[in-house]
């Protein structure tokens, strides 16, 4: 399957997009982490992409759409759970465009929701590994032994963009300015399928499950 998810900053697209792909044996591709990752190997396009990133400002068009376009021509991303791109009008018909190249389509682009104010609280709690990219949350996900990955034993460290002035920031030109194109885009080819985002991460991906059942 190839599938998209969207949602705020924060709403769980990354530890849903994980749990996804692990059970339906996909590659899950999150912009943010291939970022994360060029910037932590000072890549040109790393140095490029790190103010956008630490402002909490949308990273240009076509650096991402560089990275991106990239990992979906790897042998392994014939089905793929994408997190994080795209997150404007343009983006999306970059996306069809070079899927197009590709002879692929999408089969559903699901919509976390989740209300501003458990975001700032969800972010402004994340740790994250840079090891290996897993998630945690001080409160409603840490992990065994504090400050250490349960997977890999890397240290785990809270994003520079996490505090809270700038996860409202994010909000805003991330997600309430665009989202409205994108959505419109989606729902007229009758892909985009609502999915509540409140609750625990267990019953999040029980509804995504019976979102993806009963879409296909
Ligand atoms: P990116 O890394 O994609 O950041 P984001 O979209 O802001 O998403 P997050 O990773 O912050 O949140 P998430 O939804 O994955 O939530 P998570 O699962 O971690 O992008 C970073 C930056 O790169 C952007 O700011 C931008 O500059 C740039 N960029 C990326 N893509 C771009 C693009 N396409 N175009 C331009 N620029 C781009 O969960 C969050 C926390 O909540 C965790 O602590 C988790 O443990 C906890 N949690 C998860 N689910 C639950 C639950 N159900 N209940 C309670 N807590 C939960």
């Amino acid at each position: 399957m190839r599938l998209l998810l969207l949602g705020p900053p924060g709403a769980g697209k990354g530890t849903q997009a994980r749990l996804l792909a692990s059970r339906l044996k996909s590659p899950h591709i999150a912009s943010g982490d291939l970022l994360r990752d060029a910037m932590e190997q000072a890549t040109p396009l790393g140095r490029e992409a790190k103010a956008y990133v630490e402002r909490g400002d949308l990273v240009p068009d076509e650096i991402v759409l560089g990275v991106i376009a990239e990992r979906l021509k790897a042998p392994d991303a014939e089905g793929f759970v994408l997190d994080g791109f795209p997150r404007t009008g343009g983006q999306a018909r970059d996306l069809d465009r070079a899927l197009e190249d590709l002879g692929r389509t999408l089969d559903a682009v699901l919509h976390l929701e989740v209300p501003d104010e458990e975001i700032v609280e969800r972010l402004t709690g994340r740790l994250f590994c840079p090891q290996c990219q897993r998630v945690y949350h001080v409160l409603h996900d840490p992990p065994r032994e504090e400050g250490t990955c349960d997977d890999c034993g890397g240290p785990l460290s809270a994003r520079k963009d996490d505090d809270a002035e700038t996860v409202r920031h994010r909000l805003r030109v991330q997600y309430h300015e665009p989202i409205g194109s994108l959505l419109k885009y989606y729902d007229k080819r009758g892909l985009v399928v609502p999915v509540d985002g409140m609750g625990s991460v267990k019953e999040v991906s029980e509804r995504i499950a019976k979102a993806i059942e009963a879409g296909t």
